[in-house]
């Protein structure tokens, strides 16, 4: 018998907050700038799972076929009784991971953590109607702030082994302090022999990376104002979305992809709840995500630092996306 349910670390009034205070920090720095999990509400979530579909956008369909092809591997080398897995958005991918997991007989407890809690609930009621024998244990959390709230979850079981998953490339959305600050408070609530799995976009040819991020249908535009529409909604801020245009470039220095807002006019927006007046010129841009591209030799390091130790590396035939399976 499957079982559901839901832990919410993250109520209106925490989320309200915390965009708050990274707003407020935005706003007032020399260069503006904004963390990129505030793009999620139930419209990004919608928007980045239409970006998946684009063709342009090869990461979701490279990692997918990593899954199909080394998930029982995967399976068998963790032997997990608990996925966790963080950003977990739709788990469409993952269901990959949760079959063979099931197949090899030993899983027991899914704990999908997400931010936007619309998607995790959703995500959570397809899963348990598919796996009879599942127990998902659904957490509404910030992966960057409640990782020690995950240990020992679900309460009141013995957890078994456990295998963290982080697919996607959502650690290139971190910063590389902020990922390294991410990957050993990880690290810190693991036991020995627990396994981590996490997908990695790879660098490659610039036009293929800024296609991904600018496409030609305007998606990803779309996705990149939608954070203009949460501040308007949950900060009572004025700003004119399309009076922004979307930005994608690839800094080679720091191999990430950045994507910016830029101001198309002179414009002073109110942010009523931060009792602010910001002002925008001409031509400003407001940097609202990066997306870090890696190499082997440089993923395998951080994971060293952070006290992991790498077991496998996988890609895709053409070596656009990779995953990596390590251990604590
Ligand atoms: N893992 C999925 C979704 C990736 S999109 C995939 O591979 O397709 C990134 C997901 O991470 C979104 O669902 C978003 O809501 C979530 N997310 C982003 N920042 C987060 C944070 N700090 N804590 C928890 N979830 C976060
Ligand atoms: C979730 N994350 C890995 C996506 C990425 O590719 O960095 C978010 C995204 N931004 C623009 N397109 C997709």
């Amino acid at each position: 018998m499957s079982a559901f349910t839901l832990v919410n670390h993250l109520d209106q009034g925490y989320l309200r907050d915390a965009l708050a205070a990274d707003a407020r920090t935005a706003f007032t720095a020399e260069h503006k700038w904004l963390p990129p999990k505030w793009f999620y509400d139930a419209e990004g979530s919608a928007l980045f799972t239409k970006i998946t579909q684009l063709p342009e956008y090869y990461p979701t369909r490279r990692e997918l076929a990593i899954l199909r092809a080394r998930g029982a591997e995967v399976a068998a080398a963790t032997g997990a009784e608990t996925l966790v897995e963080l950003g977990s958005g739709t788990s469409d991918k993952t269901e990959w991971l949760l079959s063979e997991l099931s197949t090899a007989g030993t899983l027991r407890t899914y704990v999908p953590v997400d931010v936007d809690a619309g998607t995790l609930t959703s995500a959570a009621h397809r899963l348990i109607a598919t796996y009879q024998d599942l127990s998902v244990y659904a957490v509404c959390a910030d992966f960057e702030v409640h990782l020690k709230s995950l240990v020992g979850v679900p309460p009141g079981e013995a957890t078994g082994r456990r295998l963290v998953a982080f697919l996607g490339g959502t650690i290139g959305n971190l910063t590389p302090a902020a990922r390294a600050a991410f990957l050993a408070g990880l690290r810190a609530t693991m036991a020995p022999g627990d396994g981590f799995l996490l997908g990695a976009d790879l660098v490659k040819d610039p036009r293929r990376l800024v296609a991904a991020y600018d496409d030609a249908a305007g998606v990803t535009a779309e996705f990149n104002r939608n954070v203009l529409r949460v501040l308007n909604r949950e900060l009572r801020a004025g700003f004119e979305p399309e009076a922004f245009e979307h930005v994608a470039i690839w800094d080679e220095e720091n191999e990430w992809i950045e994507m910016r807002l830029r101001a198309m006019r002179d414009m002073t927006v109110g942010v009523e709840d931060l009792d602010l007046a910001v002002s925008f010129a001409e031509g400003e841009e407001m940097r609202t995500e990066i997306s870090a591209k890696f190499r082997r030799a440089g993923l395998e390091d951080e994971l060293r630092r952070a006290s992991f130790t790498p077991a496998a590396w996988y890609t895709d035939p053409a070596g656009d996306f990779a995953l990596s399976l390590s251990f604590a």
